[in-house]
């Protein structure tokens, strides 16, 4: 079987463009006959300051959120990153071997440290090498990610092969997996920029715990043009987000949408928007309550996971140790 791997930040609720972008298409795919292994980077959050409590619930939630959504731990590993040390461990091995300049032109950064300047710490520009030993150690061969994430798939893709040209074949070369519909979910306030947890202007970001009314909210005040046409056209961002992502939920295609609200303004495709997002969400919410309430269960599926995680990774590790010359 082909292996998948992907992570997520826990730093805060799940957004629209997190769902859309990753989370739906990547639980898919342990139906589809690919070994997946999932998890919670946390040690990635880390890179910003985080209130710990926060950062705590904001973990064991994102964890529920994902069984809600119908991941099956029986045929999915799932787990949370920093209780698999295997991912410390290899990130600093591969820091070793990743050159300063490369990891100077990640975009997001320089995105970071920009918005960050008064934190611009050693983790954040190592970031990707972290990243690199995620997905190095599980030999996934492809990494399903959102578009915002595609370059540091490719230097991870960069690290591995310069580390099998060095010791021999050692780590699989993963390829990065980017969705047609949703790769790239912008706010809703300013459609130039991607739809991010972090937006200080929370009208732009549709977080997947929103309710009904809120989210109805949010996309009738979402920013379009000037002008009334629903068309997939330059120059018409904001329109071309929201049809996106109205893509995405309903998996039709943009023809499809223009058809749809053709002699129809933006006051009717809005609220068609947010009603297709309600009712895709609306399920998984009340399964998210449910599961969240039980602690214990919440609590025993992470740590059982964390072990089966752990031996995959060991196999890797105990290769790249002996490898470059560790005594064993
Ligand atoms: P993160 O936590 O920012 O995002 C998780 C996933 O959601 C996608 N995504 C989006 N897709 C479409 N539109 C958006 N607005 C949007 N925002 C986020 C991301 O592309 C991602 O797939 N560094 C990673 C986490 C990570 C990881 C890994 C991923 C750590 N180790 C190993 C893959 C493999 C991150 O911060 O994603």
């Amino acid at each position: 079987k082909k292996r998948i791997l992907s992570m997520y930040q826990c730093t805060g609720t799940f957004t629209l463009g997190n769902y859309l972008g990753a989370l739906r298409n990547h639980i898919k795919l342990q139906d589809e006959g690919y070994q997946c292994v999932y998890a919670l980077a946390d040690l990635h959050a880390l890179t910003v300051r985080q209130v710990p409590a926060e950062l705590r619930r904001y973990t064991k939630e994102a964890y529920a959120w994902l069984l809600a959504m119908g991941l099956d731990t029986e045929k999915t590993v799932f787990f949370i990153q920093s209780q698999v040390p295997q991912h410390s461990q290899l990130a600093w091995l591969l820091n070793c071997y990743t050159q300063f300049g490369e990891l100077s032109r990640m975009t997001q950064f320089k995105d970071k440290s920009a918005k960050h300047a008064d934190n611009i710490n050693a983790g954040l520009f190592t970031y990707p090498c972290l990243m690199a030993a995620d997905i190095l150690l599980y030999q996934a061969d492809f990494v399903p990610v959102g578009a915002d994430q595609k370059q540091h798939v490719e230097i991870a893709r960069d690290i591995a092969e310069r580390f099998n040209g060095i010791y021999g074949d050692t780590f699989t070369v993963p390829e990065p997996l980017i969705p047609k519909h949703g790769a790239r979910v912008m706010s809703l306030q300013n459609p130039l920029s991607k739809m991010s947890k972090s937006d200080e202007n929370q009208n732009g970001n549709i977080s997947v715990l929103d309710d009904p009314d809120t989210i109805l909210r949010k996309f009738k005040r979402a920013k379009t043009d000037s002008g009334s046409e629903v068309r997939f056209a330059e120059g018409k961002e904001g329109v071309n987000n929201l049809m996106n992502i109205y893509a995405a939920v309903t998996g039709k295609t943009m023809e499809e949408i223009e058809r749809e609200f053709e002699g129809k303004g933006y006051g009717d495709f809005k609220p068609a928007v947010a009603e297709a997002v309600i009712s895709e969400l609306r399920p998984i919410q009340e399964r998210y309550h449910e599961l969240l309430a039980d602690k214990e269960f919440l609590e025993k599926t992470y740590r059982e996971q964390a072990p089966r995680a752990a031996a995959l990774a060991q196999r890797t590790l105990s290769k790249v140790m002996r490898k470059v010359g560790l005594v064993s």
